[in-house]
C-alpha cells in the first residue's frame, strides 16, 4: 500500500535532518505503528506519506505510484485515498462550522444520511450533526475529526499521536474505537505516537524511530518481547505500564 524508499528531510533554514534514510512498507490491512521520543521526525515522515511536503531526497510510493513529486492536481487520488487525523482535534476542526458540515465537507455535497451513518459510526450521538465543536468534550472531538477523516471511503488512516491530547480513559475508548473502525472498514493504519503502549494496543507492526533514523522494525511482539536496540529498550524502560505489557507478551498473567 505504502513504500517508503531512503526518505531523508532537511529543514535547510534550521541544518536539521528531520529524516535520515528512512525506508519501510505497510501492506494493505497492516496496523502500522511509529513510535520514538518528541523531535524524532515522525510528523515530517507523516507529511511525506500524505504528499503534504516533499522530501529532500527518496521516495514515498501509493499503490505503487510515486507521489513525492506529483504537483497538487495529480494528488486528488491521495486526498481521497490517504486520510489523517491529528493530535489537537480543536485545531483542525473549524470552530465555526456545524458538525453536519465539517463531516461532509470532504465529500464536497451534503449528505445527511451518511453523516448520521459516520456519527453512529464514530458512537456519537445523531443530533450531533447540528452542533458545532466546542459543545463536545476533548474525546468526543476526537471521534469527529476520525468521521470527518472516513468520509471519502479511505482506504489508509494515518493517526498522528491522536490521543496524546486525551486523559487515560478516554484514550483507551478512541483507541478502542481505532480499533474497531479498522476493521469495520477495512483499512490500512499508520499510527504515530510517542507512546509505546499505545502503539502495543492498536498497531501489529513497529518502526521505532531516533533522530530521523528508524533504528529498529519488526512485529509488535517481536520488538516489545526481545527488543534488539538499545534505544528501543530505553523506551521501553521508561514505560510507565511496561510491566503489565511485558508479562502479558512474555506469556504471564496480567499485573
Ligand atoms: N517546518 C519545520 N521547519 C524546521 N524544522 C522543523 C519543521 N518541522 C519539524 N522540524 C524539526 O524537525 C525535527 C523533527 O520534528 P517532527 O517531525 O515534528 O518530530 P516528532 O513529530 O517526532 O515530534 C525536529 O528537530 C523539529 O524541530
Ligand atoms: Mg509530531
Amino acid at each position: 500500500m505504502i513504500s517508503v524508499q531512503n526518505l531523508e528531510r532537511r529543514y535547510a533554514r534550521r541544518r536539521v535532518d528531520a529524516l535520515r534514510g528512512v525506508s519501510f512498507e505497510v501492506e494493505a490491512g497492516q496496523r502500522f505503528g511509529i513510535v520514538g521520543e518528541s523531535g524524532s521526525g515522525k510528523s515530517t515522515l507523516v507529511r511525506l506519506l500524505a504528499a503534504l511536503d516533499r522530501p529532500t531526497a527518496g521516495t514515498v510510493s501509493f499503490r505503487g505510484q510515486r507521489i513525492d513529486h506529483l504537483p497538487e492536481r495529480k494528488l486528488r487520488f491521495l486526498r481521497r485515498e490517504l486520510q489523517i487525523v491529528f493530535q489537537d482535534p480543536m485545531g483542525s476542526l473549524d470552530p465555526r462550522m456545524r458538525v453536519r458540515d465539517i463531516v461532509s465537507e470532504p465529500l464536497g455535497r451534503r449528505s445527511p444520511a451518511r453523516v448520521a451513518e459516520l456519527l453512529t459510526a464514530v458512537g456519537l450521538p445523531e443530533d450531533a450533526a447540528m452542533r458545532y465543536p466546542h459543545q463536545f468534550s476533548g474525546g468526543q472531538r476526537q471521534r469527529i475529526s476520525i468521521a470527518r477523516a472516513l468520509a471519502p471511503n479511505p482506504s489508509v488512516l494515518v493517526a498522528d499521536e491522536p490521543v496524546s491530547a486525551l486523559d487515560v480513559t478516554v484514550r483507551a475508548q478512541i483507541l478502542d474505537l481505532l480499533n474497531r473502525l479498522v476493521d469495520e472498514f477495512s483499512l490500512t493504519l499508520v499510527f504515530v505516537s510517542h507512546d509505546l503502549g499505545v502503539v502495543r494496543r492498536v498497531c501489529d507492526r513497529v518502526a521505532v524511530m531516533r533522530r530521523g533514523e528508524i533504528v529498529e522494525m519488526g512485529d509488535v511482539e517481536q520488538v516489545y518481547g526481545a527488543p534488539q536496540h538499545e534505544y528501543t529498550r530505553e523506551l521501553l524502560a521508561a514505560a510507565p505500564n511496561l510491566p503489565a505489557e511485558l508479562a502479558r507478551l512474555q506469556g504471564g498473567t496480567d499485573a
